[in-house]
């Protein structure tokens, strides 16, 4: 089942080329070349979908995500060779074996990584690739903090005790995984991304556009309103107002090829 849609391009948006370096450093990490068919699960907008398929010269690109509000602006892209899905990625089967997944930022919002691994495995062709960036910084304070406030009434209530865990790995658990599903090569990589925000209250606007998604659609907008409120007087109690803010940010990249 989908996600109920949280997404707004916009806001996540703001911070727009902080989130394209670690898309650019993971396109970087792909060898295949011209390959018949890429797939990037999570694909939001599409902007990025559409440099990945210039860049690896891909005949046919599909690219999927669950929120109609991101794919409206993929598909208003109107690039033949893109064709963009509204499916969930755990659900979602290509329709023919693939030379290339490919995903940026959205599988830390897909449970049972060793299930979706697996089955990611079976997706691939011999020689075919897989390339994944995802968060790693959910024991960063600005995650603590959402997670201690949602703890709180009301909002605990509201949430029926819900807090986010992120099915994240450890980098070296993913290195074994690949290995154990049969991939005949790979490079896993902690990478620390250093962003100067204008100030700390700057992480608030970061993790609407990421994190707070996930509650926002578990409660009504008033309440959700507040729970932000109580988060920024929060971070900012424990933080102090920085000006500016230094946010280093933990992301895994991983790619991984089978075997001829
Ligand atoms: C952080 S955005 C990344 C978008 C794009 N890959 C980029 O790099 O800009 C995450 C995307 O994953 C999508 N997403 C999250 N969970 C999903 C799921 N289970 N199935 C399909 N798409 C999902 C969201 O709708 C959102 O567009």
């Amino acid at each position: 089942m989908s996600r109920p849609d949280a997404w707004a391009p916009a806001q996540y948006e703001r911070f727009r080329e902080e989130r394209a370096q670690p898309f650019y450093d993971l396109m970087r990490m792909v060898k295949v070349a011209s390959p018949q068919t890429a797939v990037d699960l999570g694909c939001g907008t599409g902007e990025l979908t559409a440099v990945l398929h210039r860049h690896v010269r891909a005949t046919s690109t599909i690219g999927v995500d669950s929120s109609e509000a991101m794919l409206e602006r993929a598909r208003a892209l109107g690039i033949h060779s893109l064709q963009f899905v509204n499916a969930d990625i755990a659900e979602w089967w290509p329709p023919a074996p693939l030379d290339l997944i490919f995903s940026n930022a959205a599988l830390h919002w897909v449970p049972d990584h060793v299930t979706l691994f697996g089955r990611l495995r079976e997706m691939l062709r011999p020689e075919g690739e897989l390339a994944v960036q995802m968060p790693a910084n959910f024991d960063h304070i600005s995650h603590i903090v959402a997670t201690e406030v949602a703890r709180e009434s009301p909002f605990s209530d509201a949430l029926g005790g819900y807090v986010r865990v992120a099915p994240v790995l450890a980098p070296e658990a993913y290195a074994l995984l690949l290995h154990s599903l049969g991939f005949a090569a790979q490079d896993v990589r902690l990478q620390v991304y250093a962003h100067t925000l204008e100030s700390t209250a700057a992480v608030v606007e970061w993790v609407k556009g990421s994190l707070l998604t996930d509650y926002a659609v578990r409660m009504p907008d008033a309440l959700y309103t507040q729970f932000v409120e109580q988060y920024r007087a929060r971070l900012l109690e424990v933080l102090g107002d920085q000006r500016p803010y230094f946010y280093a940010f933990k992301r895994i990249l991983i790619w991984a090829r089978t075997p001829s």
